[in-house]
């Protein structure tokens, strides 16, 4: 079995190079999974593959069974988990098709589930989260984009929205005076779960529109739509070096 899972957002619901070798329907007692998880391979790795969104992209942020999906896939024995997220560039350095390898989050996400302990929490159930990504598993990233000459910002904080609306420009004049570089939905809790169970987590971030109140763009829906098919087939890109070199990590 393999021990690499990528999950996929918002662009990146299926990956069309993956070779299917089995699909996994798996209950946990958080509930069921955002899909089945598909476990293929590509050349002669194996990697696991969930669309957080569910398979038509029909899952709201705020609704995500992040439990489940970080559980089950953990159950299936694999160690590692890569995010695929497409989010809102609020510096100026990431400005739409720019793909960013966050090193920090700023958590404005409320009444998610957010523990795998919620219910029977013990004092030895906290964990250290002073570094949410891990940073072997964010180097291995930066290394695959680097074989595929595709560039990356190596570090910024990704501040993690309640969604499903976008935001005011005032919410995000707000995050940028935190020092939140992007913005997204589905950052949280999903890296936290990862932690609470040990798996390596790392976020690969696309830059599909500049957040609320940044653009001269009328429309940061119509940006979105004109950036994410592109951005993702470099994420694709990335993602098949980073399945391929993930047997000598
Ligand atoms: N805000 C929040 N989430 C997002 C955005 C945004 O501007 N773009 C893509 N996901």
């Amino acid at each position: 079995m393999s021990e690499l899972a990528i999950i996929g957002g918002t662009g990146l619901s299926k990956m069309d190079k993956l070779v299917v070798v089995s699909k996994h329907n798996i209950e946990t007692p958080f509930g069921s999974t955002s899909a089945e998880i598909i476990e293929a391979t590509l050349d002669d790795q194996t990697v696991l593959f969930l669309p957080r969104h569910g398979e038509k992209h029909t899952i709201a942020p705020h609704k995500i069974n992040y439990r489940a999906n970080l559980w089950a896939l953990h159950s299936l024995g694999i160690r590692k988990v890569v995010a695929v997220a497409a989010v809102g560039g609020i510096s100026a350095n990431a400005g739409p098709e720019t793909l960013v390898c966050p090193d920090q989050i700023i958590d404005y996400t409320y009444g998610r589930e957010q523990s795998f302990f919620s219910d029977n929490f013990l004092a030895e159930h906290h964990i250290d989260f002073t570094h949410p990504y891990t940073e072997s598993l964010r180097k291995q990233v930066l290394i695959a984009a680097r074989k595929n000459d595709i560039s990356i910002i190596d570090n910024g904080v990704y501040g993690a929205t309640q969604g499903p609306r976008l935001e005011t420009a005032a919410e995000i004049k707000r995050m940028a005076q935190d020092g939140c570089n992007l913005v997204g939905m589905t950052g949280m809790p999903e890296a936290a779960l990862a932690r609470e169970l040990g798996l390596d987590y790392a976020c690969c971030a696309l830059v599909v529109n500049w957040a609320a109140g940044l653009s001269e763009q009328d429309s940061i829906l119509s940006e979105i739509e004109q950036t994410i098919e592109s951005g993702m087939t470099l994420v694709e890109q990335l993602l098949t070096t980073l399945i391929k070199q993930s047997g000598s990590a």
